[in-house]
């Protein structure tokens, strides 16, 4: 086939390097980017009288006719027209002849190629952001439902303090809600339209470059015309919000992963979203959170590997930079493969409450509250700790837990304590009275869930 930038050639490319060379296999993907980008610019070039008015109209109509057959299945891209952008400026000439040829005026593939992938991650986010927003609503409803359900709160994996469910979960919220506001701003500096930049010195074609940027809705154009065609500092932006919402759902997962093991037996997820094993006929898995936590790995590799595609390679645009796609489409497909099966997950898991609370009654978790309890009666805080440290180690040798002491048991510890200690370390006394900003009590997880709501709005 004769290659659109065959001219100076006397020989066909190699089979082995069209195949090498080619990226028709994954940029096809952004057919509708490259397309309107197309329009826009052939709409200006008509405009600014750079080539003939009916040629553009003849061009903006063909093209819309090329998207139509594209969405109805009746193009066939071809891997010697090397990527998106030549196939349909090749089925373009093929329809419509010498007008088609005048489409690339003061264009090259190079701010072409940054456009659509520009225009393509700018729509990703949007949808992302939406997937993402319905997981929070799935968290707020599963808080909701929980302010009282008691749970044994860790650090280091081994119980610590008393928490609620719903004080756990809205702790996602807001590192989701930072996920999404990374998403939006990251979104600011994908949406600099980059054409006029040319293939790295701009163009002496009087191009309306504002107006295009207008067209296709960006923000603003860019305004290097180097740095236009070769940073890819907006995929690895983008790469890196995706792992860091891919990171949380890992997070998360493991422990799911862990509170629906036996040990815990914190939650049960659904029947439709665990498997079985081929051998053991009891086993039930998390397969699904599972997947969430091993498919983070990837979207980290996509990031890594563009991060060192790009660390070597001197300005403007080089070759190695269609390797930007491949990744970046990767990482928007992983996390949109898990986003709704996480939310969906959630949204049917079963809670064990009874479980999470004897989870919390189980590992002295109200020991801080004791030793508080003995402060506020006027011992300095070091010797209470003391008191109850020596505590824990009879209730250890003696299989009871703190608030099943005896009155006596109590006493012989300190003579300080009275009868009003079994309320002030009861699990409920120890959550409810976290309740100033940030804490675990009911009435201020509330506040937290309801203010979740006006954000989402
Ligand atoms: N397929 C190429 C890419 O994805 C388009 C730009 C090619 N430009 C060039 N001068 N070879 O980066």
């Amino acid at each position: 086939m004769q290659k659109l930038w065959g001219g100076r050639f006397s020989k066909a490319t190699d089979k082995k390097v069209d195949d090498f060379n080619s990226s028709i296999r994954f940029d096809q993907r952004m057919y509708k980017q490259d397309i309107l980008g197309s329009i826009a610019h052939a709409t200006m070039l008509g405009k600014q009288e750079i080539i003939p008015q009916a040629d553009a109209d003849l061009i903006v109509k063909t093209l819309g006719e090329i998207l139509e057959d594209i969405e109805a299945g009746k193009v066939e891209f071809l891997i010697d027209a090397e990527d998106i952008h030549m196939n349909i400026e090749k089925i373009l000439t093929e329809r419509i002849g010498d007008a088609g040829k005048r489409l690339h005026t003061g264009r090259s593939r190079n701010d072409q190629v940054a456009l659509d992938i520009r225009m393509y991650i700018r729509d990703e986010i949007d949808e992302i952001s939406d997937m993402l927003k319905k997981l929070m609503h799935t968290l707020l409803s599963l808080a909701e439902e929980n302010t009282d359900t008691i749970m044994p709160g860790y650090t280091h994996l081994q119980k610590a303090q008393p928490i609620t469910l719903a004080h756990h979960v809205m702790a996602y919220f807001e590192m989701l809600k930072r996920d999404l506001e990374r998403l939006a701003d990251t979104k600011k500096r994908v949406n600099i339209m980059p054409l006029g930049s040319g293939a790295l010195a701009a163009t002496t074609y009087p191009l309306d470059r504002e107006f295009v940027a207008q067209q296709l809705g960006f923000d603003a154009v860019t305004q290097n015309s180097l740095d236009g065609v070769s940073d890819r500092d907006f995929v690895l932006e983008t790469e890196f919000v995706l792992s860091m919402i891919m990171m949380h759902l890992s997070r998360f997962s493991e422990e799911l992963i862990l509170w629906s093991s036996h040990e815990f037996s914190f939650v049960e997820m659904d029947d439709a979203y665990s498997t079985g094993s081929s051998i053991m006929p009891q086993k039930k898995n998390p397969d699904v959170a599972e997947l969430i936590r091993g498919k983070t790995g990837r979207v980290y590799g996509d990031l890594m590997a563009m991060l060192t595609t790009m660390k070597g390679i001197p300005l403007a645009y080089n070759k190695d930079m269609q390797e930007d796609k491949e990744g970046v489409f990767d990482a928007i497909d992983t996390v949109k493969l898990c986003l709704p099966v996480m939310t969906d997950m959630l949204a049917t898991m079963k809670i064990r409450k009874e479980n999470m609370l004897r989870g919390a009654k189980g590992g002295f978790t109200n020991a801080t509250d004791a030793a508080d309890y003995l402060v506020k009666k006027g011992l300095p805080f070091r010797e209470a700790h003391e008191v109850v440290g020596k505590m824990v180690a009879y209730a250890l040798a003696n299989d009871k837990a703190l608030d099943e002491f005896t009155m006596d048991e109590f006493k012989t510890c300190s003579p300080i304590f009275e009868e009003d200690v079994y309320d002030a370390i009861s699990m409920k006394t120890c959550v409810d009275g976290r309740s100033i900003i940030g804490g675990p009590a009911a009435e201020t997880v509330k506040k937290a869930i309801a203010a979740g709501k006006d954000y989402l709005e």
